[in-house]
């Protein structure tokens, strides 16, 4: 199964993403945590990239699109995979057609996670994410049992740079110019199906699940 998960920044991509990942055996391409790997190892993308993901601005398409590919090109995508945070723009969708028909495979299903400003200002700024094995935390809606230490691998949480209020309301009104096209494109493909990203995060689990599971 190969899934695209759309939705806007805090939607609950990521975290949907690893626990559909493991709940469906898929391998999770999350093109916002290979561009923070690079900021964080010092690569030449990663300090390119790294000015414009801390104003909340898209990093240009041919450095993601490079990313893209040399990613497809790993094994592990052969078991099927979902998407998470490309494409975020018609150009980059396609990009995307471009890798799979090289690849000769084809997308099964895109999610559209929808939500509102208010809940995506509350999920970003209250975020912790985990500095070794990246599980997202929220500070009230999904706390770790030990204050800022990872459950799962006991390793240090830390706040996104670019989780900030003014970062994120950019990032939102950059979201808000692409999505409108992208959303057509998928929508007239017949793949797309949107569902609310409100409730608890298990809950919208099960929403893609049986979406995934129909199909
Ligand atoms: P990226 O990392 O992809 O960020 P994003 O799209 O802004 O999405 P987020 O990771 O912020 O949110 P999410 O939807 O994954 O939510 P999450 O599950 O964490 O990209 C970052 C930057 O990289 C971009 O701004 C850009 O600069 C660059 N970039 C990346 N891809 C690019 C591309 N294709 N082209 C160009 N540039 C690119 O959840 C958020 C919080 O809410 C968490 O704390 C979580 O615990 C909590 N939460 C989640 N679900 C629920 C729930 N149901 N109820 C309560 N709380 C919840």
């Amino acid at each position: 199964m190969r899934i695209i998960l759309l939705g806007p920044p805090g939607a609950g991509k990521g975290t949907q993403s690893k626990n559909l990942a493991a709940r469906l055996d898929l391998s999770h391409i999350s093109t916002g945590d290979i561009l923070r790997q690079n900021v964080k190892a010092g690569t030449e993308l990663g300090k390119e990239a790294k000015g414009y993901m801390d104003k909340g601005l898209l990093v240009p398409d041919a450095l993601v699109a490079k990313m893209l590919k040399d990613r497809f090109e790993q094994l592990d995508i052969k078991k099927g995979f979902i998407l998470d945070g490309y494409p975020r723009a018609l150009t980059q969708a396609k990009t995307l057609d471009e890798i799979l028909k090289d690849k000769k495979i084809g997308i099964d299903l895109v999610v559209y996670l929808d939500t509102t400003d208010k809940v995506i200002i509350q999920r970003l700024t209250g975020r912790l994410v985990c500095s070794a094995c990246g599980l997202n935390y929220h500070k009230t809606n999904m706390p770790p049992k030990k204050e800022g230490v990872c459950d799962a691998c006991g390793a240090k949480l830390f706040q996104r740079t670019d989780d900030n209020e003014e970062t994120v309301r950019k990032r939102i009104e950059v979201y808000k110019n692409e999505v409108a096209s992208l959303i057509k494109y998928y929508q007239d493909s017949g793949k797309l199906h949107k569902l609310s990203a409100d409730g608890s995060a298990d809950l919208v689990l099960e929403r893609i699940v049986e979406l995934a599971q129909g199909k």
